[in-house]
């Protein structure tokens, strides 16, 4: 038997239960891996709340991401072997010693990445990848803006995205927050529970606007985004923190300036083995060039997944959350 977190019934953080269950041997094209770290993301709040359905049904074990050692494989997987340091993100299963999972999920780590690393930037670093580099290509001279600049994602997207030659626009909780988004590569900060964001961006920019916009709030930022975008612009809607946009009118992206619209998903992205193993190199290359640094502002033992939670929802947190099991 081995601890993990599991949700028995959708709920609150209080619905994470730190409990022992048995992890068998792995099937055919499976791996069985010791967790070092595992990640705590976002999408984990979504599953736990019941917005998005569980694919094994109640119970299940929480967690998206992580990184550990491979201690068996299954029949039928050639390219991983028993030893091999792996990170991952894959559908749960996360918040636990042990776990099995798919081995086509797993990729191998460089030695230069540590397991912690890994577990804060495998989904993260790897969303922040496709939207900078597939969604929309940011190049020298793009003008960049990253709402909740100072978290996980955001950090990353800002750091990656100044690396890129982009001016980066952040938007932020607090004061605090600003400093952070700052220091991870954020040229300007805009501080929007208090200031009009559009208004502010249309100030920055001298009135041009920006190439695109990366939302991950959802509903208390929509529609403003849309008036921070030039004209054949993005906007790329890649979650929902206070919660999900609702239906809209899809003339006002014509009236904002022929916009295009995107609500992407990592797992479309790297559904093809090789496109998962090309986003990770990539992500790999830019934090051992020391470009794009992953900050793990929040360490808690695997039996706090519940603090954790409560943190990333409550806006307590910056950069990424692991825990250690
Ligand atoms: N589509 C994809 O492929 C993909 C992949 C990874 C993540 N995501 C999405 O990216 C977003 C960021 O994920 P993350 O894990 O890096 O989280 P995070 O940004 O570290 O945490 C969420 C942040 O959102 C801001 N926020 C604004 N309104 C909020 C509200 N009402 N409640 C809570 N937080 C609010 C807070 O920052 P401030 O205090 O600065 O406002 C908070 O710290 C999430 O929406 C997640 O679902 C999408």
């Amino acid at each position: 038997m081995v601890a993990a977190v599991r949700v028995h019934k959708h709920g609150g953080p209080e619905v994470l239960t730190y409990e022992q269950i048995e992890v068998g041997a792995p099937g055919p094209g499976q791996i069985k891996v010791k967790n070092r770290a595992c990640g705590v993301n976002y999408i984990d709040t979504y599953f736990r709340m019941g917005m998005y359905p569980s694919p094994v049904g109640l119970p299940f074990v929480s967690g998206n991401e992580g990184a550990g050692e491979v201690m068996a494989v299954g029949p039928g997987v050639t390219d991983i072997k028993v030893g091999d340091r792996v990170g991952y993100v894959t559908a749960l299963g996360g918040y636990s010693e042990e776990r099995l999972m798919p081995a086509d999920r797993a990729v191998k780590l460089p030695d230069g990445i540590t397991f912690e690393q890994a577990a804060a930037m495998m989904l993260k670093g790897m969303t922040a990848q496709y939207l900078l580099r597939r969604t929309y290509k940011v190049e020298r001279g793009s003008t960049i803006l990253v709402h909740a600049a100072a978290g996980g994602v955001g950090v990353i997207l800002c750091q990656w995205g100044n690396a890129l030659g982009a001016t980066v626009i952040g938007t932020v909780g607090s004061e605090e927050k600003a400093k952070i988004a700052k220091a991870n590569g954020a040229h300007h900060t805009i501080l929007y529970r208090n200031e009009d964001f559009a208004a502010k961006v249309k100030e920055i920019t001298g009135g041009k606007l920006c190439d695109v916009v990366y939302d991950g709030i959802g509903k208390t930022t929509f529609p403003a985004s849309l008036d921070c975008i030039r004209p054949l612009g993005m906007f790329a809607s890649f979650g929902s923190a206070s919660g999900p946009i609702e239906a809209f009118n899809i003339n006002l992206l014509q009236t904002k300036g022929s916009l295009f619209a995107t609500r992407p998903t990592l797992n479309t992205y790297v559904a093809k083995r090789e496109d998962l193993l090309a986003t990770a190199k990539d992500l790999f290359d830019v934090v051992s060039s020391g470009k794009v640094k992953i900050p793990v502002n929040q360490k808690y033992p695997l039996k706090d997944a519940a603090k954790a939670h409560k943190d990333l929802e409550g806006r307590g947190t910056t950069g990424s959350s692991i825990l250690v099991p």
